[in-house]
């Protein structure tokens, strides 16, 4: 997919009320978007196939929902007010600013591009005699991008861990990268920025300075002891949770790809120390399985290890999609270790401890943590089902082909025409589908561009209602992506549509 295609992306959202910019009418806010009528209910069934695949589908998982506002204290102990920094850089001429990891990184994917051009070649060349292993093990042009790609890469891990920003200026220097807009060299030092937003509590209350919390994880972190409790979980256990994080992203960009006001869907798995790297292995599988199920072509994703681990993490790993602006991340797997649990106990000066029966002792639990992005898996959908494509007599239609389960509206239901009692019939059937699915009715507009409006915005069932329809109680139901168009009697729509965009049967082939 093109940078073209991504503009189709955007504009199509907006133009059928799935996101909008931020205060739009008072010419927007930078990084900032609003989800419109359409992207609501996507956004709101994604987190549905995700709450229910991790906690309903899990006995031992439960959720909890923590206050946005957390104690000063949280943001210290968890190593955010001293730790959580991105380290930029200015291009001098542009004025433009940029996460110098970032630009290393981009410069790092160019050389990926190059090894995967030459695996495509080399398949072309050797056909069904091609073996990929050997290829990229023997081949010389591949072998010298890796060989820079290990080298740019242990460089930057160097002075990323080392905190070394004269490193990380002079690594961008020595690669010659240019800033993509005024394409000069022309850099400032790298200086950090915290990612955290602060706002005041009342005066009363003493600890007057508080944060926006940048990560939901703190929350669960925090009620540990709680949900253990009253829950009397054992390890294994974990707990999820769903809500808004807020990040000061300098460089906000890509649409809803980065933004300043973003939505996470985490869960800790809290499990006895020494056994995480078998969780964190588990959980790596479990997710992109998760993902996979959906029906996104698996060639779009692929694990990405971190280079450099976050401060509380002893490995990580993310779950990366082909976005039309190339492979990003849209899920982190993270071994956190005792971290953060520790420093709260340390912190708060509370005993956060597990009693292990089987090992007869108490210790601080391990954690590894799934933490995906709301807003990012829903520019995947969009970005993956986006088409246009060519129909009968040379038109063009766009189609939006989700998952069905999660589509705005499961149904459309559309009388023929305006008159005659179909539009009667029509409310009939919408009055007691809705109670099972997400229904649109609609008289307007000549059938065929009805068709269009529900293809665009994904609907995978239509029901059409002519006059046959009053006299044999049956009526045309059109699929979306096939187009194929079939007869049905009234007392079995249920039934049928439930097949085609039955979030049980999502869920039933994820178990
Ligand atoms: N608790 C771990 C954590 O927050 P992260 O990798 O910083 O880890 C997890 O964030 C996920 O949150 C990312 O994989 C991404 O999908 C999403 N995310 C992070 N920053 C974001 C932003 N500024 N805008 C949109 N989504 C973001």
């Amino acid at each position: 997919m093109s940078e073209d295609q991504f503009k189709h992306v955007i504009s199509h959202a907006k133009e059928y009320g799935f996101v909008f910019q931020g205060s739009e009418i008072y010419d927007g806010l930078a990084a900032v978007y609003d989800y419109g009528q359409n992207g609501v209910a996507l956004k709101n069934n994604i987190r549905t196939y995700w709450w229910k695949s991790m906690v309903q589908l899990n006995e031992n998982i439960v959720g909890i929902d923590s206050a946005i506002f957390m104690h000063p204290k949280v943001w210290k102990a968890s190593g955010h007010v001293d730790g959580f920094n991105d380290p930029m850089i200015d291009n001098k001429d542009s004025k433009k600013r940029y996460r110098a990891d970032v630009l290393i990184e981009e410069h790092v994917e160019k050389y990926v591009q190059k090894i995967e051009k030459e695996v495509v070649k080399g398949r072309k060349r050797f056909g069904d005699s091609f073996d990929e292993a050997q290829f990229r093990a023997t081949n010389p042009n591949v072998q010298r991008s890796q060989q820079t790609i290990d080298y740019i890469n242990g460089e930057m891990k160097s002075a990323m861990d080392s905190g070394d920003l004269d490193r990380l200026k002079g690594l961008i220097e020595e690669l010659n990268i240019v800033c993509p807009i005024s394409g000069s060299r022309n850099w400032t030092d790298v200086r950090q920025f915290n990612l955290m937003y602060s706002t005041q509590m009342s005066a009363t209350d003493g600890e007057s300075q508080i944060y926006l919390r940048p990560e939901t994880a703190q929350g669960i972190f925090v009620n540990y002891l709680n949900v253990q409790k009253t829950g009397r979980m054992r390890l294994p256990f974990g707990i999820a949770q769903t809500g808004k994080a807020f990040r000061n992203e300098i460089v906000a960009r890509q649409f809803i790809m980065r933004m300043k006001e973003f939505e996470q869907m985490e869960m800790q798995f809290f499990v006895q120390p020494g056994t995480e790297m078998d969780w964190f292995e588990y959980w790596k599988e479990k997710r992109l399985a998760w993902h996979k199920n959906l029906g996104i072509d698996a060639a779009k994703y692929r694990y990405h290890d971190h280079i450099k681990l976050a401060h509380y993490a002893n490995a990580a790993v993310d779950i990366e999609f082909e976005f039309p602006f190339g492979f990003k991340e849209v899920e982190g797997i993270h071994s956190r270790t005792d971290f953060d649990l520790g420093q709260h106990q340390e912190f708060s000066g509370k005993k956060i401890q597990y009693f292990d029966p089987e090992r007869n002792e108490n210790y601080v639990p391990y954690v590894v943590e799934t933490s995906i992005g709301l807003d990012r898996m829903f520019l995947v959908l969009l970005s993956d089902s986006l088409r246009t494509e060519q129909v009968e007599g040379g038109e063009e239609r766009t189609v939006l082909a989700l998952p069905p389960a999660l589509a705005p509206y499961q149904c459309a239901i559309l009388p023929l025409v305006k008159k005659d009692g179909l539009p009667e019939m029509g409310r009939a059937i919408f009055d007691d589908l809705k109670l099972d699915f997400a229904c649109y009715y609609e008289e307007k507009d000549s059938i065929g561009k009805r068709y269009r409006r529900q293809d665009a915005i994904g609907t995978p069932v239509c029901i059409t209602i002519d006059h046959e329809s009053l006299t044999d109680q049956t009526v045309t139901i059109r699929l979306r992506d096939t187009m194929e168009q079939r007869r049905v009697p009234v007392n079995a729509l249920r039934d049928l549509i439930n097949s085609e965009v039955s979030m049980n049967a999502l869920l039933r082939s994820l178990s």
